[in-house]
């Protein structure tokens, strides 16, 4: 059978194995996914021995930028991302790297909650890993703008100055806004320790400014009640993206897209 990993350190909790499993029994694609532990000093070592016989591969944290590197071709989005969370073994066993986070998000946002990013004034707090990962696939659909905000605000501008061919991007401090935006999308891991970004309130505009984290819990997310307390018209999170990644992949590797809304419904249900 087919085989299948993920990449990471620690891995335990993942759940792509539960995700990709729903995937193929819906599709009746016959393969094996389970997850990886890769040793922290090690993870080339270990992702070569698998791929002697594996398929493909997701890869998550701390290994994305190492899975660039691994790969030996890249897909224009991993390129533009630095980071690889998809590796796909090619016919001549070379490995191709994607990234399919960024386009997971975007299709829970588009397809899911069925918004349009086209014209709208967007807001992405943070500039990691997650932020470079969504910024191709959130410019392709073509905003009016695009403001990257970070506490460490040269990291936004980093971002900002890589990306600006593609689009209406510029960088900002968190405190440094006040004007009304229509989409915010939380990408700093401040959820982690329950913490909100210190952004002003007035960017949300009560029933109308779309709110999205990246994060998902059980209970909604500290960025998440932040947003609902101010009036976002939604307050979504997390959720949706992990499984819309997910899909992306399964359809790299698989050729066949899978359904990912009872999936999804699975997981939430799931989580509580
Ligand atoms: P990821 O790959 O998930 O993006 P990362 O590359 O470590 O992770 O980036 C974490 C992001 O969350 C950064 O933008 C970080 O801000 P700095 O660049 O200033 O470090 C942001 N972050 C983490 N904790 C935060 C907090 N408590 N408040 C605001 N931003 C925070």
């Amino acid at each position: 059978m087919d085989r299948y990993v993920v990449f990471g350190n620690p891995i335990g909790h993942s759940k792509s194995p539960l995700i990709h499993r729903m995937f193929a029994e819906q599709t009746g694609e016959q393969l094996d996914y389970s997850t990886l532990l890769a040793p922290l000093e090690d993870f080339t070592g270990c992702a070569r021995e698998f791929f002697l016989q594996g398929r493909g591969a997701n890869v998550t944290v701390p290994f994305k930028e190492e899975a660039y590197r691994l790969a030996n071709s890249l897909t224009q989005r991993a390129e533009r991302a630095g980071a690889v969370n998809t590796l796909s073994k090619l016919a001549d066993g070379t490995l191709l790297g994607d990234n399919t986070d960024g386009a997971g998000l975007v299709r829970d946002l588009t397809v899911n909650a069925g918004l349009s990013l086209q014209g709208k004034r967007i807001l992405l707090l943070g500039a990691g890993g997650a932020v470079r990962g969504a910024l191709e696939p959130l410019l392709a659909e073509r905003p009016a703008s695009l403001i990257i905000a970070n506490r460490t605000v040269e990291k936004a501008e980093r971002l900002a100055e890589l990306f600006d061919d593609l689009g209406p991007v510029s960088a900002s401090g968190f405190d440094w806004l006040r004007e009304p935006v229509d989409v915010i999308i939380n990408a700093t891991s401040a959820s982690l320790s329950g913490d909100v970004p210190p952004i002003a309130g007035s960017l949300i505009e009560p029933g109308k400014t779309f709110c999205y984290d990246m994060m998902y819990a059980k209970e909604p997310t500290a960025f998440c009640r932040w947003a609902s307390e101010q009036g976002a018209s939604v307050a979504m999170d997390g959720l949706g993206m992990l499984v819309e990644q997910a899909a992306e992949a399964f359809f790299l590797w698989r050729g066949v897209r899978p359904e990912s809304a009872p999936v999804l419904a699975e997981l939430r249900r799931q989580l509580a």
